[in-house]
């Protein structure tokens, strides 16, 4: 391997939950680096703002409104990719849902453990499944799924999003295997608390927070750009020899 092994320079990468956050984070480090990208998230006019945004500093990318808890919708949304003749070479999905806390995990609603399976498990699922496909096909691809120290840390109070973020570390490892002998990997970002609209929940909230830190060595939230570093790390091929893996941003709690 020559050059910049760090490089995605000419590569596609289509990230899910893109329109601010952390995903929003990876788009932008993602064009800054030369990289084509595709930003997917529910409501078209803030993606719109967010491409604009990555166009207006000489980056390339289009702005493509889908829903990932709803099969049709991923469903046109390749059809879509197929369309516009953009083939993936990185997918990063990070879209995900985090709703209030409950009082029992035993009273969790349906409604409530369908939506976030849907979104956070289900969608990746079936994501990866349909473009991974085209990857093996092209013989080389990586995909980066966004985890969470919550899969490995239960909360009965968000338990249904730590059983939805265990699952998508399972989806990783299968997927891992099943593609890595076609030149395709698929890895996930375990992340800690970090700084966005999701992440507020637990920074606003003094108390939380200080017990939080309390088993935190680096004693701060992450940034949203610190997870797209790592996340570059995995879409480059710096990480060829990686694969299956679960790689944790989250300031050394699980230390
Ligand atoms: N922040 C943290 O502390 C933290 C920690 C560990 C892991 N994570 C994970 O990191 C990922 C990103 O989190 P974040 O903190 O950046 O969240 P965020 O600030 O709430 O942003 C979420 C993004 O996902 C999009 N989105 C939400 N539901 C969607 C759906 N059904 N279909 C498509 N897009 C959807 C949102 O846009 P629309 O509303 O327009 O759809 C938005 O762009 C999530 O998977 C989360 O679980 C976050």
């Amino acid at each position: 391997m020559t050059g910049n092994v760090f490089s995605i320079r000419g590569r596609t990468a289509l990230i899910t939950g893109a329109s601010r956050g952390i995903g929003l984070s990876i788009a932008e480090l993602f064009a800054d680096e030369g990289a084509e990208v595709v930003l997917v998230a529910r409501k078209q006019e803030t993606l719109d703002e967010a491409a604009e945004t990555i166009r207006a500093r000489g980056g390339k990318a289009h702005a493509i409104a889908s829903h990932m808890g709803k099969a049709e919708d991923i469903q046109r949304l390749v059809a879509a990719l197929d369309e516009r003749g953009l083939a993936i070479d990185i997918l990063v999905n990070n879209a995900g849902i985090s709703p209030p806390h409950v009082e029992s995990f035993a009273d969790t609603p349906e409604s409530l453990w369908d939506k976030i399976m849907d979104v956070n498990l289900k969608g990746p699922f079936l994501l990866s499944g349909a473009i991974g496909k085209r990857m093996v096909a092209r013989g080389k691809g990586s995909i980066i799924n966004i985890s969470t120290t919550s899969a490995l840390m239960s909360q009965p109070e968000i338990g249904a999003y730590c059983v939805s973020k265990a699952g998508l570390n399972t989806v990783t490892r299968c997927f891992a295997r099943e593609f890595g002998p076609h030149g395709v990997r698929v890895n996930a970002i375990s992340a800690g608390v970090i700084r966005t609209v999701m992440g507020d929940h637990t920074l606003n909230d003094p108390e939380r927070y200080a017990d939080m830190m309390k088993i935190n060595p680096l004693k701060r939230a992450g940034l949203p750009e610190e997870v797209a570093n790592a996340v570059l790390f995995f879409a480059s091929d710096a990480s060829s020899y990686s694969t299956g893996t679960i790689f944790q941003v989250d300031g050394g709690v699980l230390s």
